[in-house]
């Protein structure tokens, strides 16, 4: 059951089923926030290993939870009901749909395009982009009034911070809709202006940029600098934070802020980050970074 926004604006009680596009790194944590808050989540990712993988760790994440003693077993095993995949594009039919694909302008305005056919324009389309301006994305929709970002943080079934970024012609209703959405997730939303990387990921680059020119300069190790962040206070080095986030994903969204900001300097994108891709050594998820997580 679809509710036409045109007509009447949807209610957060008639959002049943959320639809995740991206099984990789942020794509697990948000359907594991959207299955433990009883929302009917579909998984979709376009690479079907990547699907069966991300599953696989969705598993393992709820499983660590458990362990830790932070979930219980049987909120566990609901949560895994909750959570089906589907193969193909066709199929992903939602009220609520979330993006969490690859850090590109291009391949994010087509799969909007996609999804706002298959669903007859009738799902909300949202997008965790980390720094493409959302009016940018919304801008390939018939109905660029349903697009909004949804900016969860990794990892996205444990940070509490949603960054809810209306595009320019984003409906009113529906930031205030995706507001209590994400407090529905047991969240913290706040409103964001459109911008590049907006604010979290915009403030957070000097972190990572002047980090990486303090290696490039020969000033020390990259786990000395980590362990001198994590003495001064961060909970984690620069180092560990860009394997944690993925070597690509924190590479694009330099570039997309640095090319967002007219190309300014303090945003340039480093050349030591560049190699670490070259070499695919992307962080955790490839098993090295700047750290090598092959034997842990
Ligand atoms: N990693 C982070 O710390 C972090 C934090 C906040 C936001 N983000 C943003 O979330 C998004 C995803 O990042 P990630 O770290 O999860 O990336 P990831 O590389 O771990 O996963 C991306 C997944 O998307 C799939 N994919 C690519 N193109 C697709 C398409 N057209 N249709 C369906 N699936 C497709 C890939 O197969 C892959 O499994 C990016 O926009 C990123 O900027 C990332």
């Amino acid at each position: 059951m679809y509710v036409n926004l045109s007509d009447r604006f949807m209610k957060l009680s008639e959002i049943s089923k959320v639809g995740i596009v991206g099984a990789g790194t942020m794509g697990q944590g948000i359907a594991i926030s959207c299955a433990l808050a009883n929302f009917e989540t579909i998984l979709f990712d376009v690479n079907r290993d990547a699907l069966t993988a991300g599953l696989n760790q969705i598993q393992k994440s709820l499983e660590q939870s458990v362990n830790k003693g932070k979930l219980s077993q049987q909120d566990c095993d609901r949560a895994l009901t909750r959570i089906s995949l589907v193969e193909n594009i066709s199929a992903l039919h939602a009220n609520l749909i979330i993006e969490a694909v690859v850090e590109n302008l291009k391949v994010k305005q087509t799969l909007f395009a996609q999804l706002e056919k298959v669903n007859d324009g009738k799902a909300i389309l949202a997008t965790n982009t980390s720094s493409i301006p959302v009016t940018q994305i919304a801008a390939s929709l018939q109905n660029p009034s349903q697009c909004i970002g949804l900016h969860f943080f990794n990892p996205a079934h444990l940070m509490k911070l949603v960054e809810v970024i209306s595009g320019s012609q984003t409906n009113p209703e529906l930031i205030l809709l995706m507001k209590d959405f994400a407090k529905a997730l047991g969240k913290t939303p706040v409103e964001v202006k459109d911008s590049p990387g907006f604010i979290v990921n915009r403030v957070a680059r000097h972190f990572y940029v002047e980090s990486l020119k303090v290696l490039e300069d020969k000033v020390t190790s990259f786990d000395a600098i980590d362990n001198l962040m994590r003495s001064a206070g961060f909970r984690m080095g620069p180092f560990e934070l860009m394997d944690l986030i993925g070597m690509d994903v924190n590479y694009a969204v330099t570039t997309s802020v640095y090319e967002g900001f007219d190309k300014a300097h303090k945003f340039k994108p480093s050349d030591i980050q560049y190699q670490k891709i070259k070499e695919g050594n992307l962080g955790k998820k490839s098993g090295k970074g700047f750290y090598d997580y092959s034997k842990k």
